[in-house]
């Protein structure tokens, strides 16, 4: 039995539903369902008797004791956390709350449950921490992907928030010998990606007749991702990864925003054609982000040489298939788009 927090998100849910093609182990999934959770992505799994859903806060102690009691699972994977940069800009309170005291409480849980483990089973624990390459910073342009050595100098909120969480996942391991992994991945895209994130922000606002904001110049790098291969290596990371290690994931796909952005007009004016022109006349240029990284970009080496893991995807093989996501599941999209969704997105560009 594997315990996941957080898998009513975008990487969560992607994990789950990839975990069951794949393994026959089961899966206790424990959210709390904030903004961004959704149990509708899971709804396929409604009659897989190795799925169970735990509505619970990764904060609350009591909660996470009896649900390693009565689950006494063998791993944890942790992927709740508050995620995205715009929202910790103008609230960053629960970014503190979550990531950081969440993952510590988390890690005061399982530390107490863990020690009580017959040696066996102490020795085949792993908690897994499902961090972000954001806390590394931010590179210029020529230097080197971020390795798993690489500073850390995160600039947001939440990148100061994922970047605490990994010092306590690391204290963790150093002072009481938990077995913990971390990994730091690159942007990750796909299916099931809330809308306030740029990928399907992009498409949304394209097919939805609305600007297509850029931020700054455009000119920001990612290296971008997608899920399916993110959760290829988590479970690779969870089956081979060393304890006390870190292992940086990415797509060795770097793209400024507006080469994305860009792709994604171009896909779309193939795929659902519009009579009045190209969707890239809706690409608007805004204020930039505060505190706005330039560059993210990752070094494969490690977890290429020792697991053997690397992407299978190419990005515009996997944006195609995206962006066919979004257009195909339009009412998964229109469900989302709640007040609360409506009010951020008001409250970030206002009406346009
Ligand atoms: P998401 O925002 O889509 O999902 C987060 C999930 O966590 C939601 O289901 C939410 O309800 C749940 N959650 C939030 N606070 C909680 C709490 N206190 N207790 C229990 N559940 C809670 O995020 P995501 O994009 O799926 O990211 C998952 C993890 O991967 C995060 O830790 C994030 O930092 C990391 N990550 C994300 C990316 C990316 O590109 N999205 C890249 C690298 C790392
Ligand atoms: P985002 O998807 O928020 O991920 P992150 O900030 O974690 O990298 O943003 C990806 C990049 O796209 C980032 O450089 C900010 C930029 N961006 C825009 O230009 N416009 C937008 O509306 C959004 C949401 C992001």
């Amino acid at each position: 039995m594997i315990l996941v927090t957080g898998g009513a998100g975008f990487i969560g849910s992607n994990f789950i539903l990839d975990w069951f093609k794949f393994e026959d182990e089961e899966i206790i999934n424990i959210d709390s369902l904030t903004y961004a959770g959704n149990l509708e992505n899971l709804s396929s799994l409604k009659d897989n008797e190795l799925y169970r859903f735990k509505h619970g806060d990764i904060k609350d102690p009591d909660f996470i004791e009896e649900v390693l009691v009565s689950f006494n699972p063998r791993a944890i994977i942790n992927f709740a956390a508050e995620s995205h940069v715009d929202r910790s800009i103008q609230s960053p309170s629960e970014f503190i709350k979550t990531n950081v005291l969440g993952t510590f409480n988390l890690l005061e849980k399982t530390r107490a449950y863990w020690e009580k483990l017959s040696d066996d089973d102490k020795d085949n624990f792993r908690f897994l921490h499902i961090s972000t390459d954001e806390v590394y910073g931010s590179l210029n342009e020529g230097d080197s992907g971020f390795s798993e050595s690489h500073p850390y100098k995160p600039n947001s909120p939440y990148s100061a928030s994922k970047a605490s969480s990994d010092h306590l996942v690391r204290a963790y391991n150093k002072t009481y010998s938990l077995p913990t992994i971390t990994t730091n991945c690159s942007n990750n895209y796909g299916p099931f990606q809330f809308l306030e994130k740029l990928i399907p922000l992009c498409i949304n606002n394209a097919l939805n007749e609305k600007d297509i904001p850029i931020y700054g110049d455009g000119l920001q790098i990612r290296d971008w991702l997608y899920v399916k291969d993110h959760c290829s290596a988590i479970r690779d990371v969870l089956k081979k990864g060393q304890i006390g290690n870190i292992y940086n994931i990415g797509g060795n796909s770097e793209l400024t925003n507006i080469e994305v952005v860009k792709t994604i007009c171009n896909i779309l004016d193939r795929v659902c054609p519009k009579n009045s022109g190209s969707y890239k006349n809706q690409i608007t240029y805004i204020k930039d982000r505060a505190g706005h990284d330039r560059r993210y970009a990752i070094d494969l080496s490690k977890i290429s040489s020792e697991l053997g893991w690397r992407p299978e995807h190419s990005f515009d093989n996997a944006i195609e298939k995206t962006i066919k996501w979004y257009v195909n599941n339009n009412d998964w999209v229109s469900r989302l788009k709640s007040g609360e969704y409506m009010n951020w997105i008001q409250s970030q560009y206002g009406n346009k």
